[in-house]
Parts: structure tokens; C-alpha cells; sequence
């Protein structure tokens, strides 16, 4: 048994999805402790009611605000190479579809990953992986798409999994279908026939390579219908489907999410009342991206609408060498905060228990409930408010994963 006292202020998350009304009303219980059981929490209280069985280790929260393990739902953590060539474009006047129009974006991440093996991926994303700990993330998900062709694919996905060896526990996405390459340029139903090939889809099934699906629903890679395609198709061996819906032109993504059972619609920056009726109607889990339109430099999604429709609603960095170039979730809340107008404690349900739903894993993950898995963050502030106050700068003092101490600061 594992004891955590001298926490001054403990998040007590219900398990997601939580609606957006319902977001802001969380529990927060001061001067509290946690009783840790193998890879369980439990049980929580105030630290004056906490009896520990002899012999319990000790872990001294020293005053600060613990909250459930970081979870980034929507990631491409796994990539080759940089581009800030199209960063500095940007600034000049382009915007992300030009580029991506006239040759450069996705398919520039694509030439790079082609080159690399499966060890080389790993490798590079390592760190990565291992500074996201440090900030208190205990899940995330990453999505394959710079491979573009049945091999690459597979490439990825096998390297996205190899990443699941350490404390962070990962999660595959297929994103065949995140534009098309520049050998089917003019074909995009034929570069769509070689991905979802039988071969290539019961390989990902047997090797259990990934959990969901995906696709770029967008002008610059594919339609409605396309997209209807991949997922339907997909979700016949097993992955559930997600999509990058709405984000820069509006073409009717969310109401796709809502009719192939989409887990969630991810982006939304554009989406109208139409989209929101047809999510809420399915209960599809609105997932925001905050930090890609603050690195794009380009309008937020409507948060506060979303909210007020009472979606459920998570939130993830969107990690990626083209559109976010932020691998820092806590520095992503706070800009939910900041631009988007959601409320702290909002923002922690987002990357907890409802970022959680969004990767079907509520009944174990983003929780602080009595058997629920022992994932937690100690802070070195107080409360859960000071993390998003302060901007940029690390808060987190200690990460456990199933109970167990993973990261600590020097
Ligand atoms: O989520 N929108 C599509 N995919 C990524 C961008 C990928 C890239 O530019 O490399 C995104 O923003
Ligand atoms: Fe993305």
C-alpha cells in the first residue's frame, strides 16, 4: 500500500465523458490523501480521516495539488523530421492549405518518414515521449499518416507500438488516410484501394497495431464520401472510428462523425449549428486542439458554443512537425484557457476524464475514483487553477503510472 498525504488541494474527477455543462462543477477536496493498492487508488478523503494499515509507504504531496495522469488524445508524436521552413512561410503569408497545395506540407513529413526504419522512428520519438512524462502526461495517443503507403503504414504503426515498452501507456491510430501521396496524386480512390487492401487491414488487427481509425476530412486530402469509406471499412476489423472534422473547410465532417459511430470529431474550428446537433446526437466526444490554431496563428474553435450544447469535450495538443509543434500539454491548457475562453478546472476534465472517453478508456483511465487505476500527478502549486496561471513553465513535481512512482523531479 502506497499513502499520498499532505496534498492541499485532490481533484476528485468523476469518470468522462462528463458534458460540457456538467464540466465545471468538479469536486475539489481540501487538505486530502490517497491510499494506493497495487496499480489501484483505494481510497481518497480528507487527511484527517486517512488510516493507512501499518507498514503503508509514505509519499509527501508537500502541499501541493495532485489531479489524475495527463492524457493526449490526439497526437502525431511519431515523425522524422522538422519543418519549420513552412513555419517561417507562414509568418511571410501563406497559409497551412497553400502549402500543403502547392507540394509542401504532409507529404514533406512523408519523404522523411519513408527513409527512416521502424528503430530510427522509435528513436526520435523517445524523448519526446519521455519530456511529455515529465509534464504529466501518463497516456497519449499517436496516430500513424506519414507513411502513405502499405508498408509505411505498417512501419509506423509497428514503431507507434514499440513506443508502449516504457511507463507511458500509447495508443495506435491508423491515419492511412491522412492525405494523398504524390504517386496517386491525380487518384485518390486508387491510393485509398491499396490501404484498405484486406492484407494491410488484417495485419493491423492481428498485431493489434491499432485501437482507431482515422481520417483528414479537408479539401487538401479527402471528402465525405471517401472518408465514409475508410472508416466504415476500418471499423469491420475492429478500430473505431475518429476524423479531423471541420478544421479548416467546412465540407459536413461532424455530421459524418455522428453517422459512422465516430468515438469523437477532433478540430472542429469550423464547425456549424448543424454539426453540433448531429455530434450531440450521437454522442461523439468534441475533441478541441487549441495549441494548432495558436502555432497556425488562425481562429480557435467555438469552445464555449460547444460547451453551452453541453458536448462533452476533450482537449490534446495535436503534436505534429506541420500544424503544432507543441508537445506540451500543459502549455495547451493553458491556451484553452486563454483563447478559447474555458475555465481551468473545464480544461482538467478535457485532458482527464473526458480525453479518456475519447480513447474509450474511462472505465480504467483520467478518473480519481476507488478502483480506478492509480494514474496521478503531484504539482507543486496548490490548486489546480495555478497550473493554467502559469503559463510554460513545468508545475509538475512527481508522475506515478499504475501506482507506481515513473517520474520525479531533480
Ligand atoms: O491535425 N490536420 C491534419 N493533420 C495534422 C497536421 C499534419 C501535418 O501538417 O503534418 C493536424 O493538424
Ligand atoms: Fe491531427
Amino acid at each position: 500500500m502506497l499513502a499520498i498525504r499532505n496534498i492541499k488541494e485532490l481533484i476528485q474527477m468523476p469518470p468522462g465523458p462528463i458534458g460540457g455543462r456538467a464540466m465545471r462543477h468538479i469536486r475539489r477536496i481540501p487538505d486530502a490523501a490517497i491510499l494506493v493498492d497495487g496499480d489501484r487508488i483505494a481510497w481518497f478523503g480528507p487527511e484527517a480521516a486517512c488510516q493507512p494499515p501499518a507498514g503503508t509507504e509514505v509519499l509527501d504531496a508537500e502541499g501541493g495539488c495532485v489531479i489524475p495522469g495527463l492524457i493526449d488524445c490526439h497526437t502525431h508524436t511519431v515523425f522524422a523530421s522538422t519543418r519549420e521552413h513552412e513555419f517561417v512561410q507562414r509568418l511571410e503569408g501563406k497559409s497551412y492549405a497553400e502549402i500543403a497545395e502547392s507540394g509542401g506540407g504532409i507529404r514533406v513529413s512523408v519523404d522523411a518518414v519513408r527513409e527512416a526504419t521502424v528503430d530510427e522512428l522509435v528513436a526520435s520519438a523517445r524523448p519526446r515521449l519521455a519530456r511529455m512524462l515529465a509534464n504529466g502526461v501518463t497516456t497519449v495517443e499517436i496516430k500513424s499518416g506519414y507513411g502513405l503507403s502499405p508498408a509505411d503504414e505498417l512501419k509506423m504503426l509497428r514503431a507507434i507500438k514499440q513506443l508502449a515498452d516504457g511507463p507511458m501507456e500509447v495508443v495506435g491510430t491508423f491515419l492511412g488516410a491522412h492525405t494523398t501521396p504524390r504517386e496517386f496524386a491525380d487518384n485518390p480512390d486508387g491510393y485509398l484501394d491499396t490501404i484498405l487492401h484486406e492484407e494491410v487491414l488484417s495485419t493491423i488487427r492481428d498485431e493489434r497495431l491499432a485501437d482507431f481509425c482515422d481520417v483528414f476530412c479537408e479539401r487538401t486530402a479527402f471528402d465525405v464520401p471517401q472518408c465514409r469509406r475508410v472508416l466504415a471499412t476500418c471499423r469491420d476489423y475492429g478500430m473505431t472510428p475518429k476524423l479531423h472534422a471541420d478544421q479548416i473547410t467546412q465540407m459536413g465532417a461532424s455530421r459524418l462523425a455522428g453517422e459512422v459511430g465516430a468515438v469523437s470529431a477532433d478540430h472542429l474550428e469550423t464547425i456549424d449549428d448543424g454539426g453540433i446537433a448531429a455530434m450531440k446526437e450521437a454522442g461523439c466526444i468534441a475533441v478541441l486542439l487549441p495549441a494548432c490554431s495558436f502555432f497556425l496563428g488562425v481562429q480557435q474553435a467555438p469552445a464555449r458554443k460547444i460547451l453551452d450544447a453541453d458536448l462533452p469535450v476533450a482537449v490534446a495538443t495535436d503534436y505534429n512537425p506541420g500544424s503544432s509543434m507543441v508537445e506540451s500539454l500543459p502549455l495547451t491548457m493553458s491556451v484553452a484557457c486563454t483563447q478559447m475562453r474555458m475555465t481551468p478546472i473545464e480544461v482538467l476534465v478535457a485532458v482527464t476524464a473526458n480525453a479518456a472517453a475519447a480513447l474509450n478508456r474511462n472505465d480504467r483511465l483520467g478518473s480519481i475514483e476507488k478502483g480506478m487505476q492509480a494514474d496521478l500527478v503531484i504539482l507543486d502549486v496548490p490548486n489546480a487553477d495555478r497550473m493554467m496561471y502559469e503559463p510554460g513553465r513545468n508545475c509538475v513535481r512527481a508522475v506515478l503510472k499504475c501506482g507506481r512512482l515513473v517520474h520525479e523531479r531533480a
